[in-house]
């Protein structure tokens, strides 16, 4: 097991290269199963949970290729369907992304249900509502959803999602664009890597219109063929080192990050008092003395995203003011809040709420990370706490997060990564 130990209080300085979405490099890694033409991904990140994605996909018999970990062939012609195990999907929730591209190839699909997680129960029954919409039949059975399309494959239908979820309307999407027929996605997710997936598919042969808006049309066609494509940017690493900019009062350029992918969190960060705007490479952040608190509710896309809500949490714990911070999309997601309090933060708990009382300054303490993105708002603090931070089990950092302290170290950061004895 690893720690990071971080000597606070460096601003930071430079430039930081974002790399491709892991939530868009995700679904369209499942997506490969489509087709027995090959895919060909560019600009994919080196993470852990895209290795266990791609590990996932040899165990399909999918074979994977590529000259570095950013550009990858997959070549799903003499995939089999066989059974998601449930180790497999048990360490990443993303394994449900292969459910609808196995029934609309082979007709059948057996995966293990993904269990909760840290940050929530993380049910699953819209992916099911949807593929049942297209005809398939669904059961689950003994923790393995099992779900069966009719002798003729999957027909074109209304589906209408209770909730505007990612995951949900990327196995809506999946499935339908081989269908028979026409498909239509009613209060459809709007995220980037919603569309990066579906410009994916067209880039494939799909006939997809409304990604982006809550309403998307699919046409179905026979097969989809051999295409290229590269990820869009990761919004989310690049919200994250933003705040790592404000909270060090320091200056980075975020080559690659596109500022219309993260509106919401850029209005957030200019009322707070960082300086925020667009560059030929990319985005560029400054930041000078103490930002001011404000309040944020996470939301679906284009709201502010819920996944950048404990980063925002570390910056709003040395505002001026306070800062009422509601979590709607995840049911526990302020596991950071006493591993905050233990850097000095000021926070209280509300159920949905948390109200955040900015201190002048916070005090470095060895925290623990519970998930992915709490793990990164404790790195964040330490950067900004007096003194040393000491991150425990760095391994959820490395799932979502390719090279952050090297990254970080760049810029002026102190941090060493180290075994724990
Ligand atoms: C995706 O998760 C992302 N993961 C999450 O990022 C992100 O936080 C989330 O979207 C919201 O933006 C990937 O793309 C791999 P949802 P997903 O379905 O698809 C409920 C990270 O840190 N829901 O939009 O699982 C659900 O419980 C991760 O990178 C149902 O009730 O999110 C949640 O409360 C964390 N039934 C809400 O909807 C369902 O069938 C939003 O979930 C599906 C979801």
């Amino acid at each position: 097991m690893e720690r990071l130990v971080i000597e606070g209080g460096h601003r930071l300085e430079g430039t930081v290269p974002i790399c491709g979405a892991k939530n868009a490099a995700l679904p369209q890694i499942a997506a490969a199963l489509l087709s027995d033409e090959p895919l060909t991904l560019t600009n994919v990140p080196d993470l852990a949970d895209i290795r266990s994605m791609l590990t996932l996909m040899e165990h399909y018999g999918v074979t994977v290729a590529g000259p570095s970990h950013a550009t990858v062939t997959l070549d799903a012609a003499a995939a089999a369907n066989r059974e998601a195990p449930y180790d497999v999907v048990r360490r990443m929730r993303a394994t449900v992304l292969v459910l609808g591209p196995l029934v609309a190839r082979f007709g059948h699909a057996r995966v293990s249900q993904p269990g909760g997680c840290a940050i929530g129960a993380r049910p699953v029954d819209l992916h099911l509502k949807a593929l049942a919409a297209l005809g398939a039949t669904v059961s689950l059975d003994g923790g393995t959803i099992d779900a069966r399309a009719p002798e003729g494959g999957l027909t074109g239908a209304r589906i209408v999602l209770a909730s505007p979820s990612v995951g949900a309307t990327e196995t809506a999407l999946m499935a339908a664009v081989t269908a028979r027929g026409e498909t239509e996605i009613l209060n459809a997710a709007r995220d980037p890597e919603v569309c990066d997936l579906a410009q994916c598919l067209i880039a494939r042969g799909a006939v997809i219109e409304g990604a982006g808006t809550h309403r998307m049309l699919i046409r179905g066609v026979d097969r989809l063929r051999r295409a290229r494509h590269e990820i869009i940017p990761d919004r989310i690493e690049a919200g994250t080192y933003a705040i790592a900019a404000a909270i060090t009062g320091g200056h980075l350029e975020l080559t690659g990050a596109r500022l219309e992918h993260l509106a919401a969190v850029g209005a957030a960060l200019e009322a707070a008092g960082v300086r925020i705007w667009p560059t030929d490479r990319g985005l560029m952040v400054a930041m000078e003395g103490r930002p001011r608190g404000l309040d944020i509710t996470t939301e679906p896309y284009p709201g502010f995203p819920t996944d950048l809500q404990a980063q925002f949490m570390a910056l709003m714990a040395i505002s001026e003011g306070a800062s009422l911070i509601r979590e709607t999309v995840f049911e526990n997601r302020f596991m950071h809040v006493p591993e905050l309090a233990r850097l000095g933060a000021d926070i209280k708990l509300q159920g949905t709420s948390a109200l955040v009382r900015g201190v002048p300054a916070l005090k470095g303490a060895p925290v623990m990370a519970t998930d992915l993105r709490a793990s990164v708002c404790l790195v964040l603090a330490g950067l900004a706490a007096a003194g040393e931070t000491v991150v425990n089990r760095v391994y959820h950092l490395d799932r979502g997060y390719e090279a952050l302290d090297r990254k970080l170290v760049r810029c002026g950061a102190r941090i060493r990564r180290e075994d724990v004895p």
